[in-house]
């Protein structure tokens, strides 16, 4: 599955999703970055009870990572109706927009502008791997869906549960269905560029070059190293750009992106100080300008532990049994929990695979999870 933001697979995505939320009679809305809504009204009007995922991919991902959270809330919704059952608050779906960052260079996107982390103007600045902005796209044909009301602003609800796979391998290692998310691992990210000089393959001597990509290669050998070191962290470097990228020519920049995480903050802010002091190492030793910067930095994030009580009781009236674990990969609610009590529900992944094409979870796993999501949102809403 590819469907990066705003393009004509996750446009169709979202398209479908608003077919299916009128179809069931639902308001369907979306928000001027794009995050689209499907909500049934409740007795009271006050704030929703907000629940969703996200409906964009990583490239070449599976079929599962944020659309079973979307779809799964869409059944939950499909029975509320389909049951004429009656809630007390609002009940809203919400698919968040760029969720992956795998078009635009910010993970969780559309809720980090929904609950103010980022600024709506400085996100349409963003530009893609082909200098496409972000405002243009979302103006563009694969942008905000014709037919669907923006609402202003970004209300706050009351509260928001999220429901997705695991993307690990514990759940199935323990032999369990169901998991209580207790927290979600913080995640820094980094811009580096490592600036050089190009020159000819084959006749700049070795002694003289002063090769970017050389010098890329050993300062992402040695954040590998670093991040072995300090252990209850992991730090990837999955996006490079070599210039000019020709077999002839010594590459004169390189720009890439770390990505680092844990649960621990402490081992975040001991990446933080340290990256600096790698690139002035590699960078002195090599004759190399290597600069690095900052752009996310998302904290570790407990969760609401009334609303994981919430969950449990209902996993237990339910019959269903379940274990509590962490979140290694960021979610939605990450970011919904600086607005409101967030929770999520977690569903096992086959071999603990996720952002690769045969990502999968059992569908017995994925009814029961759909089971278990529909009852914790009714005990939410008399709970709150
Ligand atoms: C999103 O899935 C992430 O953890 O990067
Ligand atoms: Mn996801
Ligand atoms: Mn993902």
């Amino acid at each position: 599955m590819t469907r990066r933001l705003f393009t004509e697979p996750e446009h169709r995505a979202r398209a479908l999703l608003a077919r299916w939320g009128r179809e069931l009679g639902c308001i369907v809305e979306q928000d001027r970055i794009g995050n689209l809504f499907v909500r049934r009204p409740g007795r009271s009007a006050g704030p929703a009870l907000q629940f969703g995922s996200h409906l964009d991919t990583v490239v070449d991902g599976g079929a599962y990572d944020g659309a079973y959270g979307v779809t799964g809330g869409l059944c939950a919704l499909e029975r509320f109706v389909e049951r004429g059952i009656e809630t007390q608050r609002p009940m809203e779906l919400a698919a968040w927009a760029g969720e992956e960052g795998s078009r635009f260079p910010v993970g969780c996107l559309g809720s980090a502008v929904y609950v103010g982390w980022e600024s709506f103007d400085e996100m349409l600045q963003l530009r893609d791997d082909h200098g496409v902005t972000l405002g243009e796209a979302l103006r563009g044909p694969c942008g905000l869906l014709e037919g669907v009301p923006i609402r202003e602003g970004f209300p706050v609800p009351a509260a928001y549960a999220e429901l997705h796979i695991e993307q690990g391998p514990v759940l199935e290692r323990a032999g369990i269905s169901l998991g209580v998310v207790t927290a979600i691992a913080g995640m820094y990210r980094y811009t580096v560029r490592v600036v050089g000089e190009a020159g000819h393959a084959g006749t700049v001597p070795m002694a003289v070059r002063r090769d970017a990509f050389c010098g890329a290669a050993e300062f992402a050998l040695a954040v590998e190293a670093m991040a072995r070191e300090l252990g209850d962290c992991v730090a990837t470097i999955g996006w490079v750009d070599v210039a000019p990228n020709q077999t002839n020519i010594v590459p004169g920049s390189v720009t890439c992106r770390v990505d680092a995480r844990s649960t621990d903050e402490a081992r975040l802010l001991t990446i933080d100080r340290r990256l600096p002091a790698i690139a002035r190492e590699v960078g002195e030793r090599r004759g190399l300008r290597i600069e690095v910067e900052r752009f996310e930095d998302r904290r570790p994030t407990p969760l609401d532990e009334r609303l994981e009580a919430v969950l449990r009781t209902t996993l237990g009236e339910l019959g269903l049994a379940h274990m509590d674990l962490p979140s290694g990969a960021v979610h939605d609610a990450m970011c919904l929990a600086a607005l409101a009590p967030a929770a999520m529900l977690f569903v096992p992944s086959a071999a603990g695979a996720s952002h690769v094409g045969h990502e999968h979870t059992d569908p017995a796993d994925l009814e029961r999870g759909v089971d278990a999501f529909t009852g914790w949102l009714l005990a939410i809403d008399r709970a709150l």
